[in-house]
C-alpha cells in the first residue's frame, strides 16, 4: 500500500455523517444504493485502495429491519472495505442532521446568514450526536490508526476524541467553505465549534481563503496565537497545522468509464434523439447554494435576448433529490418547479422545450453519457466548497470538445480559472452572455482549453489529494 503511514497495523478510519452506501433490508436481502454528493464520490475510491474502516450513518432512521452493524462494501469487488453503521433516531435526524447541520451550519458557512436558524435544541442534539459518533470511533481506533473526520456535521468529534486520548492521530477535512470572521461570529456556539475542530492534529480546507478565514477566527474568537505565515495555531500547548488542499475525483475511473462500450452506446442513442440540438448541461443536488433559480432566470433572459437559439439548444437540468425533509429544500423544490414550468410554457413550441428537467439520481453510465453529449457544462453555484461536477465533466470530454462555464464562487475556480469561462452567478445577464459566447467559440480554442483542464485534473486526482494530506502529516511529524 503506497499511502504514507498506512499498513496492516495502521488503518485509515474515515468518519463522516453519511456512509457511501445507503443499505436497507428488503425481504431478507440487503440492498445497497450509492449515496450522492462530493464527499462520497471522492472518498469511496480512497478506501477501496487503502482498505480500512468507514464509520457513518446509514441514511435511514433506526430501522428494525436492518440489524447488521458492520458490512463490507462494495460487495462485488476485491477492493472492498468495512463500513460501521451508526443509527440515528428520528429526533437526531430532525435536530442534528436536518437542523444544526443543514439549517444552521450549511447556510451560514455558505454565506446565507438570513437563512440560518440558531436553535438551542438543534445545538444540544448536535453535541449529543457528535458524542455518539466519537464513541463509535473510540470502540474501534487504536493509537496506531489514522482517524480522519470529515465535514461540518462532525466538527466536535476531534475535540471529544482528543479529550479522551491525547495520543490519537486525528485529521479533519472540511468539504464546504469556511466563512469569514464577520459571518462565523454570528453563530452563538462559534467558539465551541472551533475548539472541537482544534482537537485535530491537522486540519484541511478546500481553498487558501477558507484556511485563512479559519485561522482568523481562531485568533479573533478564541484569542489564540496564530502563525499566518506557517499556517499553525497553538491550542492547549499543542501546535495544530492547517493546510489548503483541494479535493478531486478519481480521474481515471471517469475517463475509462467514458470510453466504455456501454457508455458510448448510450451516448449515441442520446445524440440520435437530440437531432443536432446543442446541450447546455447543469447537474447538482437540489440545493439553494447551487444557483438554480439564478440560472433559470438567465435562461429566460437568454431566449429573450437571443431568440435565434430557440429550437437550436436545450438546457438540460439534472437535479438530484436532496435533504427532502428539510423545510427550505421543500419550498425551494416547489419554487424551481414553478419557474421551470413558466419558462417552458413561455418558449416551447411543438417538439421543443428550452428546459429538460430531470429530477432524480442517475446511474453513473447515464450521468457520464450526458457529460459526453453536452456542448457546455454550466455551473452557477452561489457558493460551493469545491464542485466536483466541474472536474467530472472535464474528465469525460474525450476528444476535448466542450466548454466549462464555472462560477467564480466555487472552490474549483482556483485550479480551473485559466481555461474555464468564469461567471458571477448573481449577474443574470452575464450568465446568458457567456453561454452565447461559449456556443460560438472556435473549435480549436475549445479543444485546447479542455485538454489543458483535463491535464490539470488528471495530475491532481483524489489519490494525490489523499497522499499529499497524509504526507504532510508524517513529514511534519505533527
Ligand atoms: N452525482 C451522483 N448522481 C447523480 C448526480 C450527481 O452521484 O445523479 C454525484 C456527482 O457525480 C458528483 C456529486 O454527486 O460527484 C456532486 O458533487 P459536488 O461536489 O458537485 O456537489 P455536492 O453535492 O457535494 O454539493
Ligand atoms: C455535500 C456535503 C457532504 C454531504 C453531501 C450530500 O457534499 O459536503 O457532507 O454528504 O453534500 O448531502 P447529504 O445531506 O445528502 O449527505
Amino acid at each position: 500500500m503506497d499511502y504514507p503511514g498506512l499498513d496492516e497495523k495502521n488503518r485509515l478510519i474515515i468518519v463522516s455523517n453519511r456512509v457511501p452506501y445507503n443499505i436497507t433490508r428488503i425481504r431478507n436481502e440487503l440492498v445497497y444504493k450509492k449515496s450522492v454528493g462530493g464527499l462520497v464520490t471522492a472518498l469511496d475510491p480512497i478506501l477501496r485502495k487503502t482498505g480500512g474502516l468507514w464509520i457513518g450513518w446509514s441514511g435511514f432512521a433506526r430501522n428494525s429491519r436492518f440489524v447488521e452493524k458492520k458490512v463490507n462494501v462494495p460487495r462485488e469487488n476485491n477492493d472492498s472495505y468495512e463500513l460501521k453503521l451508526v443509527n440515528l433516531s428520528h429526533d437526531e435526524i430532525i435536530d442534528y442532521y436536518g437542523g444544526f447541520s443543514n439549517r444552521t451550519i450549511w447556510p451560514l458557512f455558505h454565506g446565507f446568514i438570513f437563512q440560518s436558524y440558531f436553535d438551542a435544541t438543534y445545538w444540544r442534539s448536535y453535541q449529543k450526536t457528535n458524542r455518539k459518533f466519537a464513541n463509535e470511533v473510540l470502540q474501534e481506533a487504536t493509537e496506531d490508526d489514522i482517524i480522519w473526520v470529515h465535514d461540518y456535521h462532525l466538527a466536535l468529534v476531534p475535540g471529544i476524541l482528543r479529550n479522551k486520548n491525547d495520543k490519537l492521530k486525528i485529521l479533519y477535512f472540511l468539504h464546504i467553505p469556511f466563512p469569514n470572521y464577520e459571518t462565523f461570529r454570528v453563530l452563538p456556539w462559534a467558539s465551541k465549534v472551533i475548539e472541537g475542530i482544534l482537537g485535530s492534529n491537522l486540519i484541511g480546507f478546500q481553498t487558501r481563503r477558507d484556511a485563512i478565514n479559519f485561522l482568523a477566527c481562531c485568533k479573533e474568537i478564541l484569542g489564540l496565537e496564530v502563525d499566518f505565515y506557517k499556517f499553525i495555531v497553538k491550542f492547549h500547548n499543542r501546535f495544530i497545522h492547517v493546510i489548503n488542499i483541494p479535493i478531486s475525483i478519481d480521474y481515471n475511473h471517469f475517463f475509462n468509464y467514458a470510453n466504455k462500450q456501454e457508455t458510448i452506446k448510450l451516448e449515441n442513442r442520446i445524440k440520435k434523439s437530440l437531432k443536432n440540438i446543442k446541450v447546455v448541461l447543469s447537474v447538482e443536488r437540489l440545493d439553494y447554494t447551487k444557483g438554480i433559480k439564478e440560472r433559470i432566470r438567465a435562461i429566460d433572459y437568454f431566449f429573450e435576448t437571443y431568440p435565434k437559439y430557440k429550437g437550436k439548444i436545450i438546457f438540460l437540468q439534472i437535479v438530484v433529490p436532496s435533504r427532502s425533509k428539510v423545510e427550505e429544500y421543500i419550498t425551494f423544490k416547489e419554487e424551481i418547479d414553478e419557474m421551470i414550468g413558466k419558462i417552458n410554457g413561455k418558449y416551447s413550441h411543438e417538439m421543443w422545450s428550452p428546459i429538460t428537467y430531470i429530477y432524480k439520481s442517475l446511474s453513473q453510465e447515464k450521468l457520464i453519457s450526458y457529460y459526453k453529449v453536452s456542448d457546455i457544462c454550466l455551473i452557477t453555484s452561489l457558493r460551493d466548497g469545491m464542485n466536483l461536477i466541474a472536474k467530472e465533466y472535464v474528465a469525460c470530454k474525450i476528444g476535448g470538445s466542450g466548454v466549462l462555464i464555472l462560477s467564480k464562487f466555487a472552490g474549483a475556480v482556483e485550479e480551473m480559472k485559466e481555461r474555464a469561462v468564469l461567471i458571477n452567478p448573481y449577474y443574470i445577464e452575464e450568465i446568458a452572455n457567456k453561454v452565447k459566447l461559449a456556443l460560438e467559440f472556435d473549435e480549436n480554442e475549445k479543444v485546447q482549453n479542455m485538454i489543458a483542464l483535463q491535464e490539470q485534473v488528471k495530475q491532481n486526482d483524489v489519490f494525490k489529494w489523499c497522499k499529499s494530506f497524509l504526507n504532510y502529516f508524517y513529514l511534519n511529524q505533527i
